[in-house]
Formats: structure tokens, C-alpha cells, sequence
């Protein structure tokens, strides 16, 4: 699966709740752990993989795989604490962000059943930072408006590369594809 990066629209999107829990959302989320696992994160959530509906996947330290569906957070502890947070949309790029410890978020999981999860450590950690992005919200959000303005600009810029380097490929495709072309015009002559 493709992994959005920040400057892409999706990531900014209110998301909508999810319907139905379908086999093919569970396959959804099948591959949203691969890819998660793939590049080394903790937490993906469905905007980061170009779907604007309220879901996300976690593996925390405990090695679970949870799926949240229509997550909602209910209660957050008094107490804040800092931790160092990245985000697969925004790679190389880490800040410390002060949120609540503890937070209490009912669900659905992959079934469609509903469950209430009291969470602190780093999956209530997680559990934050995944709910964020079903509301638009990306971590430097959170943080020193100094940092976040640097790595929108970044990101931005290597969005530009990107877009870049894809339109050089097409056109060299493209310009293959008529040398090729004009070969097979000869021999048909
Ligand atoms: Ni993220």
C-alpha cells in the first residue's frame, strides 16, 4: 500500500464513520499491518493509506494488533506526559508532544463488536496520535508552530521532487513507446 504524505489532501480530511464491516475492509486492515510493519511504524491510520473513513491499526510494545473502527475517545487522565512522536506521512522527522497518560476509547474491532479499552503507556500514546489523523490532525500539529511550519515546508518540497522525477519517468515511457512505434510503421511498410 501506498502511504500518503503530508501536503497530500487525505490527510487533512474530516474522515467519515465507517458503515459496514465488510470482508473486503478486513482485508483492508490485513494489509494496513503489513505495510505498517513493513516500514517500521506502531500505527496506521486510514487517511495515511487514501481513505477519508474513521479507522486505524496498532501494534503497541505488547505485540497485539488491534484495529479500531469509529473510535471514540471518552475520557483522558488530568495528567500529561511528553514522548518523542513520528509519523509514517512525515518520515525523519520526530518532536516531543505533551498529551494526557491515560485515555479511555470505546470501538469496534475487526468483527464489528464494540469494546472499551482504558489505555496508558505508549498505546495510549498511539491510540491519540491514530485519532488524530481521522480528524485531519497530524502530530506537529500539537507541537512548537516553529517546527511544524519546517517540516510542512520539507515535506512540501519533496512532494515537488517526487512529482518531478514521476513526470520525467512518463515522458521517457512515452517517448520509448513512440521510437517503438515508428520501428513497427517501418516494418509493417
Ligand atoms: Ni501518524
Amino acid at each position: 500500500m501506498k502511504i500518503y504524505k503530508l501536503g497530500e489532501e487525505v490527510l487533512r480530511q474530516k474522515c467519515e464513520p465507517v458503515a459496514e464491516i465488510t470482508d473486503s475492509l478486513r482485508e483492508t486492515f490485513n494489509e494496513m499491518f503489513e505495510t505498517m510493519i513493513e516500514a517500521d511504524g506502531v500505527g496506521l491510520a486510514a487517511p495515511q493509506i487514501g481513505i477519508a473513513q474513521r479507522f486505524f491499526v496498532i501494534i503497541s510494545d505488547d505485540d497485539v494488533r488491534r484495529v479500531f473502527v469509529n473510535p471514540q475517545i471518552i475520557s483522558t487522565s488530568n495528567e500529561l506526559c511528553d514522548y518523542e512522536e513520528g509519523c509514517l506521512s512525515m518520515p525523519g522527522f520526530n518532536e516531543n508532544i505533551r498529551r494526557p497518560a491515560k485515555v479511555t476509547v470505546q470501538a469496534l474491532d475487526e468483527n464489528g463488536k464494540a469494546f472499551t479499552l482504558e489505555a496508558d503507556g505508549l498505546l495510549a500514546r498511539i491510540i491519540q496520535h491514530e485519532n488524530d489523523h481521522l480528524d485531519g490532525i497530524v502530530y506537529i500539529d500539537r507541537g512548537d508552530p516553529n517546527f511544524a511550519a519546517k517540516v510542512t515546508d520539507q515535506m512540501k518540497k519533496r512532494l515537488e521532487r517526487a512529482a518531478k522525477k514521476e513526470a520525467e519517468k512518463a515522458r521517457k515511457a512515452a517517448s520509448i513507446a513512440a521510437k517503438l512505434a515508428a520501428k513497427e510503421a517501418k516494418k509493417v511498410k
